[in-house]
Protein backbone atom coordinates (compact mmCIF):
# COMPACT_ATOMS: atom_id res chain seq x y z
CA UNK A 1 0.00 0.00 0.00
CA UNK A 2 2.29 2.73 1.11
CA UNK A 3 4.67 1.04 -1.64
CA UNK A 4 2.09 2.05 -4.31
CA UNK A 5 1.49 5.24 -3.35
CA UNK A 6 4.60 6.14 -3.56
CA UNK A 7 5.33 5.03 -6.83
CA UNK A 8 2.13 6.92 -8.13
CA UNK A 9 3.39 9.56 -6.23
CA UNK A 10 7.24 9.16 -8.40
CA UNK A 11 4.66 9.11 -11.40
CA UNK A 12 2.58 12.53 -10.41
CA UNK A 13 5.67 14.23 -10.15
CA UNK A 14 7.52 13.09 -13.21
CA UNK A 15 4.00 13.92 -14.94
CA UNK A 16 3.91 17.50 -13.20
CA UNK A 17 6.83 18.01 -14.27
CA UNK A 18 6.33 18.07 -17.80
CA UNK A 19 3.38 19.90 -17.35
CA UNK A 20 5.15 22.97 -15.61
CA UNK A 21 8.27 22.59 -18.16
CA UNK A 22 5.18 22.67 -20.65
CA UNK A 23 3.92 25.83 -19.22
CA UNK A 24 7.41 27.76 -18.94
CA UNK A 25 8.06 26.75 -22.84
CA UNK A 26 4.74 28.23 -23.60
CA UNK A 27 5.10 31.59 -21.92
CA UNK A 28 8.73 32.28 -23.99
CA UNK A 29 9.50 35.06 -25.72
CA UNK A 30 12.47 35.46 -23.19
CA UNK A 31 10.27 36.67 -20.11
CA UNK A 32 11.28 34.74 -17.31
CA UNK A 33 8.51 33.46 -15.67
CA UNK A 34 7.67 33.99 -12.24
CA UNK A 35 8.15 30.48 -10.77
CA UNK A 36 5.42 31.48 -7.89
CA UNK A 37 2.99 33.06 -10.55
CA UNK A 38 3.74 29.36 -12.20
CA UNK A 39 2.73 27.28 -9.01
CA UNK A 40 -0.28 29.53 -8.72
CA UNK A 41 -1.46 29.62 -12.03
CA UNK A 42 -0.74 25.42 -12.07
CA UNK A 43 -2.77 25.01 -8.58
CA UNK A 44 -6.19 26.66 -9.87
CA UNK A 45 -6.04 25.58 -13.20
CA UNK A 46 -6.33 21.77 -11.18
CA UNK A 47 -8.56 23.65 -8.73
CA UNK A 48 -10.75 24.88 -11.60
CA UNK A 49 -11.18 21.28 -13.95
CA UNK A 50 -11.11 19.37 -10.28
CA UNK A 51 -14.55 21.56 -10.16
CA UNK A 52 -15.51 21.59 -13.51
CA UNK A 53 -16.05 17.70 -13.18
CA UNK A 54 -17.54 17.60 -9.92
CA UNK A 55 -20.11 20.31 -10.28
CA UNK A 56 -22.18 18.05 -12.65
CA UNK A 57 -22.26 15.31 -9.67
CA UNK A 58 -23.25 17.67 -7.15
CA UNK A 59 -25.60 18.68 -9.60
CA UNK A 60 -27.32 15.31 -10.10
CA UNK A 61 -27.04 14.42 -6.00
CA UNK A 62 -29.15 17.55 -5.11
CA UNK A 63 -31.41 16.71 -8.26
CA UNK A 64 -30.74 19.47 -9.97
CA UNK A 65 -29.30 17.84 -12.89
CA UNK A 66 -31.20 14.41 -14.45
CA UNK A 67 -28.65 11.41 -13.42
CA UNK A 68 -26.42 9.95 -15.98
CA UNK A 69 -24.55 6.92 -14.75
CA UNK A 70 -22.54 7.49 -18.08
CA UNK A 71 -21.28 11.04 -16.83
CA UNK A 72 -20.93 9.61 -13.09
CA UNK A 73 -18.48 6.50 -14.24
CA UNK A 74 -15.91 9.59 -16.31
CA UNK A 75 -16.21 12.13 -13.99
CA UNK A 76 -15.53 9.83 -10.82
CA UNK A 77 -12.37 8.02 -12.67
CA UNK A 78 -11.08 11.53 -13.82
CA UNK A 79 -11.55 12.98 -10.32
CA UNK A 80 -9.12 10.05 -8.94
CA UNK A 81 -6.83 11.10 -11.14
CA UNK A 82 -7.25 14.92 -10.37
CA UNK A 83 -7.57 14.24 -6.34
CA UNK A 84 -3.79 12.48 -6.82
CA UNK A 85 -2.32 15.29 -8.08
CA UNK A 86 -3.13 18.17 -5.35
CA UNK A 87 -0.27 17.75 -3.23
CA UNK A 88 2.06 18.51 -5.91
CA UNK A 89 0.25 21.34 -7.03
CA UNK A 90 0.72 22.83 -3.78
CA UNK A 91 4.21 21.85 -3.09
CA UNK A 92 5.43 25.44 -3.09
CA UNK A 93 5.31 27.59 -0.71
CA UNK A 94 3.60 30.79 -2.15
CA UNK A 95 2.78 32.55 0.89
CA UNK A 96 5.57 34.91 1.38
CA UNK A 97 5.24 35.82 -2.30
CA UNK A 98 2.96 39.23 -3.73
CA UNK A 99 1.24 36.94 -6.41
CA UNK A 100 -2.82 36.99 -5.60
CA UNK A 101 -3.68 33.23 -5.03
CA UNK A 102 -6.99 32.49 -2.21
CA UNK A 103 -4.60 29.41 -0.92
CA UNK A 104 -3.92 30.48 3.09
CA UNK A 105 -0.64 30.32 4.65
CA UNK A 106 -1.75 27.66 6.52
CA UNK A 107 -1.94 25.29 3.34
CA UNK A 108 1.64 25.39 4.23
CA UNK A 109 2.35 25.94 7.77
CA UNK A 110 0.26 23.03 8.32
CA UNK A 111 1.22 20.95 5.70
CA UNK A 112 0.60 17.61 6.70
CA UNK A 113 -3.01 18.42 7.05
CA UNK A 114 -3.81 20.23 3.92
CA UNK A 115 -1.86 16.89 2.98
CA UNK A 116 -3.96 14.22 4.91
CA UNK A 117 -7.32 16.18 3.61
CA UNK A 118 -5.92 15.96 -0.12
CA UNK A 119 -5.67 12.22 0.62
CA UNK A 120 -9.77 12.22 1.89
CA UNK A 121 -10.63 13.48 -1.40
CA UNK A 122 -8.58 10.79 -2.76
CA UNK A 123 -10.24 8.29 -0.66
CA UNK A 124 -13.68 9.46 -1.10
CA UNK A 125 -13.87 9.40 -4.95
CA UNK A 126 -12.38 5.99 -5.09
CA UNK A 127 -15.28 4.78 -3.24
CA UNK A 128 -17.06 7.27 -5.42
CA UNK A 129 -15.95 5.06 -8.05
CA UNK A 130 -16.78 1.37 -6.12
CA UNK A 131 -20.41 2.86 -5.98
CA UNK A 132 -20.49 3.54 -9.53
CA UNK A 133 -19.33 0.15 -10.28
CA UNK A 134 -21.83 -1.58 -7.42
CA UNK A 135 -24.51 0.43 -9.34
CA UNK A 136 -26.57 1.62 -6.32
CA UNK A 137 -27.87 5.08 -6.90
CA UNK A 138 -28.77 5.56 -3.08
CA UNK A 139 -24.99 4.62 -2.66
CA UNK A 140 -23.68 6.47 -4.98
CA UNK A 141 -25.65 9.87 -3.94
CA UNK A 142 -24.38 9.13 -0.99
CA UNK A 143 -20.69 8.72 -1.74
CA UNK A 144 -20.87 12.12 -3.97
CA UNK A 145 -21.93 13.74 -0.99
CA UNK A 146 -19.28 12.49 1.09
CA UNK A 147 -17.08 13.98 -2.12
CA UNK A 148 -18.81 17.25 -2.01
CA UNK A 149 -18.00 17.25 2.49
CA UNK A 150 -14.18 17.06 1.42
CA UNK A 151 -13.83 20.02 -0.66
CA UNK A 152 -16.03 21.93 1.99
CA UNK A 153 -13.39 20.92 4.59
CA UNK A 154 -10.11 22.15 2.94
CA UNK A 155 -11.70 25.15 1.76
CA UNK A 156 -13.43 26.41 4.81
CA UNK A 157 -9.58 25.79 6.81
CA UNK A 158 -7.19 25.97 3.99
CA UNK A 159 -8.69 28.35 1.34
CA UNK A 160 -9.95 32.10 1.07
CA UNK A 161 -13.82 32.59 1.22
CA UNK A 162 -14.53 33.89 -1.71
CA UNK A 163 -16.75 36.62 -1.49
CA UNK A 164 -20.49 35.31 -0.89
CA UNK A 165 -18.78 31.80 0.95
CA UNK A 166 -19.84 28.83 -0.40
CA UNK A 167 -17.40 26.29 -0.72
CA UNK A 168 -18.45 22.80 -1.66
CA UNK A 169 -19.63 23.12 -5.46
CA UNK A 170 -17.11 25.71 -5.94
C1 LIG B 1 -6.75 19.56 0.15
C2 LIG B 1 -7.47 20.78 0.01
C3 LIG B 1 -8.50 20.94 -1.08
C4 LIG B 1 -9.42 20.02 -1.51
C5 LIG B 1 -9.65 18.61 -1.02
C6 LIG B 1 -10.19 20.68 -2.54
N1 LIG B 1 -9.74 21.97 -2.73
FE1 LIG B 1 -10.46 23.30 -4.10
N2 LIG B 1 -9.06 24.67 -3.49
C7 LIG B 1 -8.16 24.49 -2.47
C8 LIG B 1 -7.34 25.69 -2.34
C9 LIG B 1 -6.24 25.91 -1.31
C10 LIG B 1 -7.77 26.59 -3.33
C11 LIG B 1 -7.19 27.98 -3.64
C12 LIG B 1 -6.05 27.85 -4.67
C13 LIG B 1 -5.36 29.15 -5.02
O1 LIG B 1 -6.07 30.18 -5.18
O2 LIG B 1 -4.13 29.17 -5.14
C14 LIG B 1 -8.87 25.92 -4.04
C15 LIG B 1 -9.57 26.47 -5.11
C16 LIG B 1 -10.66 25.89 -5.71
C17 LIG B 1 -11.43 26.48 -6.79
C18 LIG B 1 -11.18 27.88 -7.39
C19 LIG B 1 -10.19 27.78 -8.54
C20 LIG B 1 -9.92 29.16 -9.13
O3 LIG B 1 -8.82 29.68 -8.93
O4 LIG B 1 -10.82 29.72 -9.75
C21 LIG B 1 -12.41 25.59 -7.14
C22 LIG B 1 -13.46 25.76 -8.23
C23 LIG B 1 -12.27 24.43 -6.28
N3 LIG B 1 -11.18 24.64 -5.42
C24 LIG B 1 -13.09 23.32 -6.33
C25 LIG B 1 -12.90 22.17 -5.55
C26 LIG B 1 -13.80 21.02 -5.56
C27 LIG B 1 -15.08 20.90 -6.37
C28 LIG B 1 -13.26 20.11 -4.69
C29 LIG B 1 -13.76 18.75 -4.35
C30 LIG B 1 -14.07 17.82 -5.41
C31 LIG B 1 -12.05 20.70 -4.14
N4 LIG B 1 -11.87 21.94 -4.67
C32 LIG B 1 -11.24 20.06 -3.22
C33 LIG B 1 -8.03 23.38 -1.68
C34 LIG B 1 -8.73 22.17 -1.84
Amino acid sequence: MKKAKKAILVTITAMTAVTMTAAVLAQGGGRRPNPDQTAVQFREALMTVIGGTAVPLILMQRGRMPYNADVVAKDAMNLTTLAGMIPDAFERDTSSSTVKTMALPVVWQNHDEFLMTAGKLKTQVEALDMAVKGGSQDDIKTAIMNVGAVCNQCHMKFRQNPQGGGGGGR
